[in-house]
């Protein structure tokens, strides 16, 4: 891994795999609580019940109810995140990324729709905010800021995790972010948000709704969510991004970099092997470009 330039890890994604993701999982696998330690409730921020939701194939999932840390846990949650970076970066690892996206353990914390406590985590923005802080300041104390990140998604929806004012929620965390002097800024734009609009439709996501926070971010600002090779160019030429990252065509071509530079064709991702267990399928198995012999997979 010391060879690999500029790799990355998140930990809040390693910690994920062991409790956070199962408290509010978003894979259809773990809704129920037999991954974590000894069958015990996933922790979160509330104890509310994630609602039940609809997979692709029509399979209803019920989420483990969680179990509220107890304002007295929280430092040692903390203190697994900073383990957890310090771990990444002696198994040689270039950074960390730290998960405040997508209905993960930060992210209960941090949004309205899920934070009912009413302890110091608990409350205004300030309060909701201070898991983040306290997160991100202890990994950037651990390993260095400038060998971090922090993935936000402040208009997503998953897992029930909303907020009512996002752009105020982001913008704490990343005033936070510049004191620290964290590298960069992953942000998941809102056009990935699941829920649905007025009258039951999506809602309408004006373009460029990341900018402020493009703005103020001091560092290097990412974006992700529904872009393809001339939108993710457009992006950084426009400068809305430093940076894009890609999610499903990267899944599907694992040569993306060299299939956008030789402007190739693309395979096709397959959603029905989404979030599903198999190690091979769906993740290891799409064909790189010189092994298609210029014939593109089409599934
Ligand atoms: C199979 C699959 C698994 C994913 N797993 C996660 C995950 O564990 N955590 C997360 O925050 N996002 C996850 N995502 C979302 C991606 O990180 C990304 O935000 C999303 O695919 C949008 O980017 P794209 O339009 O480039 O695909 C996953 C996406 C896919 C397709």
């Amino acid at each position: 891994m010391k060879s690999s330039p500029n790799l990355f890890v998140s930990p809040g994604n390693l910690l994920a795999r062991h409790f956070v993701k199962s408290s509010w999982p978003q894979d259809g696998c773990n809704q129920s609580a037999e991954f974590q330690p000894n069958g015990q409730a996933p922790i979160s921020s509330t104890d509310k019940q994630v609602t039940p939701q609809v997979s692709h194939d029509g399979q209803v999932l019920e989420f483990a109810p969680p179990r509220r840390l107890k304002t007295e846990e929280i430092p040692n949650i903390v203190d697994d995140f900073r383990i957890a970076a310090r771990n990444a970066i002696e198994a040689g690892f270039d950074g960390v990324e730290i998960h405040g996206a997508n209905g993960y353990l930060i992210d209960q914390f941090m949004k309205d729709s899920v934070n009912d406590r009413t302890d110091a985590y608990g409350g205004g923005i300030e309060n909701r905010c201070r898991f983040a802080a306290e997160v991100i300041t202890a990994v950037a104390g651990e390993i260095g800021a400038h060998r971090l990140g922090v993935r936000l998604s402040p208009f997503a929806d998953y897992m029930d995790c909303h907020d009512s004012d996002p752009e105020a929620l982001a913008l704490r965390v990343i005033g936070l972010m510049n004191n620290l002097g964290v590298l960069y800024c992953h942000m998941i734009e809102p056009r990935m948000c699941v829920g649905a609009g007025e009258h039951g439709s999506k809602p309408v996501i004006a373009h460029g709704r990341l900018l402020p926070f493009r703005k103020a971010f001091r560092g290097t600002f990412m974006v992700n969510g529904g872009y393809d090779r001339d939108e993710g160019d457009k992006a950084v030429a426009d400068g809305y991004a430093d940076l894009v990252a890609y999610g499903r065509l990267f899944l599907a071509n694992p040569d993306l970099p060299e299939r956008f530079r030789r402007k190739a064709g693309l395979n096709k991702y397959d959603r029905s092997t989404f979030y599903t267990s198999d190690p091979v399928v769906g993740y290891t198995d799409y064909p790189f470009l010189d092994d298609q012999n210029s014939e593109l997979a089409t599934r």
